[in-house]
């Protein structure tokens, strides 16, 4: 298999699965105009997350890594007008890009761009004590993945969804000649919810190896547990 097939096979569920839409297809444009890095999820990734969280009646999403707010319009669009999408954005710059696509979408009213390094910002946003989230998408600097991971359990509500992408990086999560941050960061992340009390005992999760236009990768899927339920 080759990424020529996997391109194709996206572009094939793209063309049947997934309306054309020039909201989303104009943020890709702009953000890549801007000088984005191309690292946002893909079409159907986006719309992945959109029914992951349509599908539990998300009223409340997390997200960290907003880029330029590809993935925020799939996934704020999923929630209902009074519903909250608190995004997490370090660079002012991309943070600017998203605000516009962001307003472009209709979407301001309901989502919250936070703008600043996310161990700086959660910490900030769980002192105000809100009420739990029921999605986290966890798509920011793999290093601190680990670290986001233990907020999101924090900042949910038991059956809430907590989503890690980019965590298989070419199968370099199981190669031990790797020791670059962001995949020690990935192997964090599976030992923490492996072995960590705290958290082992708050989540059941599974990781799936993807294909697509963005190569081979994959994601974490956790869900949130009663505290005192035992582990699926
Ligand atoms: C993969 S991109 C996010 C893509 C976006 N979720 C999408 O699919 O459209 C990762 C983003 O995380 C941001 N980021 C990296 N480190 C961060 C940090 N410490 N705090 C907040 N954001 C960070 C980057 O600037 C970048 O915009």
């Amino acid at each position: 298999m080759s990424q020529a097939t996997w391109d194709a096979v996206d572009a094939y569920v793209e063309d049947r699965l997934l309306e054309p839409d020039a909201v989303l297809q104009q943020a890709l444009a702009d953000a890549n105009a801007a000088g984005l890095p191309p690292i946002a999820v893909t079409p159907s990734q986006g719309k992945q997350l959109h029914l992951l969280a349509r599908s539990i009646g998300a009223r409340r999403i997390l997200e960290i890594g907003t880029l330029g707010g590809y993935s925020t319009i799939w996934l704020a669009r999923a929630l209902p007008p009074d519903g909250l999408l608190v995004t997490l954005e370090r660079e002012a710059r991309y943070a600017d890009v998203a605000a516009a696509n962001i307003e472009r979408a209709g979407l301001s009213a309901i989502v919250d761009l936070k703008v600043g390094a996310a161990l700086q910002t959660l910490p900030l946003l769980a002192a105000e004590r809100p009420p739990p989230f029921d999605l986290v998408f966890i798509d920011a600097d793999k290093a601190h993945t680990p670290d986001y991971f233990r907020w999101a359990v924090q900042l949910t509500r038991p059956g809430a969804w907590i989503v890690a992408d980019n965590v298989i990086r070419d199968g370099a999560l199981v190669d031990t000649e790797v020791r670059t941050p962001d995949v020690l960061g990935n192997r964090r992340l599976h030992e923490i919810i492996a072995g960590d009390p705290a958290i082992a005992a708050r989540v059941s999760a599974t990781t799936i190896q993807t294909v697509g236009a963005k190569g081979y990768d994959g994601y974490l899927l956790a869900l949130v547990l009663e505290p005192d339920r035992a582990r699926g």
